[in-house]
């Protein structure tokens, strides 16, 4: 866009629409991750290559494909990749064959340093209490797990217990990611769940006992949500005693029963952002910091432990002098993987099979289960920098020119302008500040930036469309 008008004028047109792409916020989206032929071999290769200049670690994730099933469909709201459980004998295979994936992966990752581990999904707490362990040693089949590292399992309140928590606990896994959505008894059925938040207060009770950190995630827009329901969740785990919490605005989107039939009785996008700013203000009232739009954190005497979305924010940094590139690596179904190379040489992005008997038939097969990925460009990987960079709402001009050699603001300077009237950012020498209510128009945010950039790849996916559908470009 050319000036502050005509980014003015996209934003108005914008505003008052459902934001998407509130979990994913990489650029460019996965719907642009169109290349069929991504080669691991060579992915790999790439990032040995990098490794000779950038000191190399990994931000480990595993997936987990199942979830109990509900009625509506897949919690009614969720958009991520996920199958039905049926039975145990689902994930002892599942464990087979995420064990194989390894083997695939490891003379390509041998000596790799570990940074962080995320077990997610799907749901990573189905698992019986002994299963834990299995997944440990299977990580521990391709790295060397170093003893103090982090080790996240995200799960839902229903199948934790204090048993398995502790079996958790016991082989290294040293943080907690409830995803609770919702306290209230009755807003919660919407989702077809069968949770209670007793269950979800049983969980931080063991938890405390144990002395395992946990982090709640909580979702506002839902269908029939006021504030007074929000204020509640946000008060009752406040005064249990949780340091972090994840308040996401509910996406609506794809096929999902929220999107299908429950738009009347959601939270208008204005609605959305007065509970936005009603539970930040509440939050920051309670001693916590915003981190991102969406994560508080009340830090205490200890260390941050919060460390995996970090490192995935900031996939370059600083340490002790010298820089450092955290690839992210999406282990199991529908794992996500960045393995960056260097920010003059980046590498690639790309996604694992979305069907589980897609990832077990290629595996059998002998083959990486790669679904589809994208290959950055230099322009393509200083904007997804700076989206993740702005997901922490500030960013350091000279941190980012020194990794990328471009100024963010020079080359979207008319973006910051109209931010700057909206009062959503500040710009000063050091620093981009996301400010007000920027932070929940972040989305937009991220969309103005990118937005020729997205229209020319639009460009691009349309001739590439069409020159395939002609018979004549086929046969020539
Ligand atoms: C992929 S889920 C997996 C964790 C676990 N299965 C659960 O449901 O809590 C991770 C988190 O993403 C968030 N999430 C999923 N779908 C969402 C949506 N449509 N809008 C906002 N947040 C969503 C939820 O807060 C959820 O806790
Ligand atoms: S349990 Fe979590 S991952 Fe599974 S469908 Fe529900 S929200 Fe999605």
């Amino acid at each position: 866009m050319r000036d502050k008008r005509e980014v003015r004028t996209y934003i108005d047109a914008h505003r008052r629409r459902r934001q998407s792409n509130k979990v994913l916020h990489g650029h460019p989206s996965p719907v642009f991750w169109l290349d069929r032929d991504v080669s691991v071999p060579a992915v790999m290769q790439n990032r040995r290559r990098a490794a000779r200049g950038v000191h190399k670690r990994i931000n480990l994730y595993v997936g987990t494909p199942y979830c109990l099933p509900t009625n509506p469909g897949r919690c009614g709201f969720c958009l991520f990749p996920t199958e039905v459980y049926r039975d145990r004998q689902q994930l002892d295979t599942y464990l087979e064959y995420l064990t194989r994936e390894g083997e695939m992966f490891r003379p390509h990752l041998e000596g790799a340093e570990l940074a962080s581990i995320y077990f997610g999904g799907g749901t990573s707490n189905l698992y019986r209490a002994d299963q834990y362990s299995t997944l440990m040693d299977i990580v521990r089949g391709v790295f060397d797990v170093p003893p103090d590292i982090e080790v996240t399992l995200e799960g839902i309140p229903q199948t934790f217990s204090h048993e398995k928590l502790a079996a958790m606990q016991a082989c290294g896994i040293n943080r907690i990611s409830m995803g609770a959505q919702q306290l209230d008894d009755e807003l919660i059925k919407a989702s077809g769940r069968r949770q209670t938040a007793d269950q979800v207060f049983r969980t931080l009770d063991s938890c405390r006992a144990l002395g395992l950190p946990v982090s709640v995630d909580l979702i506002f827009g839902w269908p029939n949500q006021t504030t007074t329901h929000m204020l509640r969740d946000l008060k009752a785990l406040v005064d249990a005693g949780i340091t972090h919490l994840t308040h996401y605005e509910l996406n609506v989107a794809g096929r999902t029963d929220f999107a299908r039939n429950r738009r009347d009785a959601l939270p208008s996008t204005e609605q959305n952002l007065e509970m936005y700013r009603i539970g930040r203000d509440y939050l920051v009232s309670e001693g916590f910091t915003q981190v991102t739009p969406y994560d508080f954190e009340r830090r205490g005497p200890a260390p941050s432990s919060y460390l995996y979305e970090e490192l995935f924010r900031q996939p370059f940094r600083e340490d002790h002098g010298r820089l450092v590139g955290y690839d992210a690596w999406g282990w199991g179904f529908a794992g996500i993987s960045f393995f960056f190379g260097t920010p003059q040489d980046p590498g690639w992005a790309y996604m694992n099979q979305i069907r589980v008997d897609d990832y077990f038939r290629d595996l059998d097969a002998g083959r990486f289960p790669v679904l589809r990925g994208f290959r950055y460009s230099p322009a393509d990987l200083r904007l997804h920098l700076l989206f993740q960079e702005l997901q922490s709402l500030e960013v350091d001009r000279r941190r980012y020119v020194a990794l990328v050699g471009r100024d963010a603001v020079a080359e979207h300077r008319p973006v910051w302008d109209a931010l700057a009237d909206l009062e959503w950012a500040t710009v000063d020498e050091d620093l981009i500040a996301i400010e007000g209510d920027g932070a929940f128009y972040l989305p937009l945010i991220q969309n103005a930036l990118a937005h020729d950039r997205l229209d020319a790849m639009r460009k691009e996916r349309r001739t590439t469309t069409d020159v395939a559908a002609m018979p004549a470009a086929r046969a020539s």
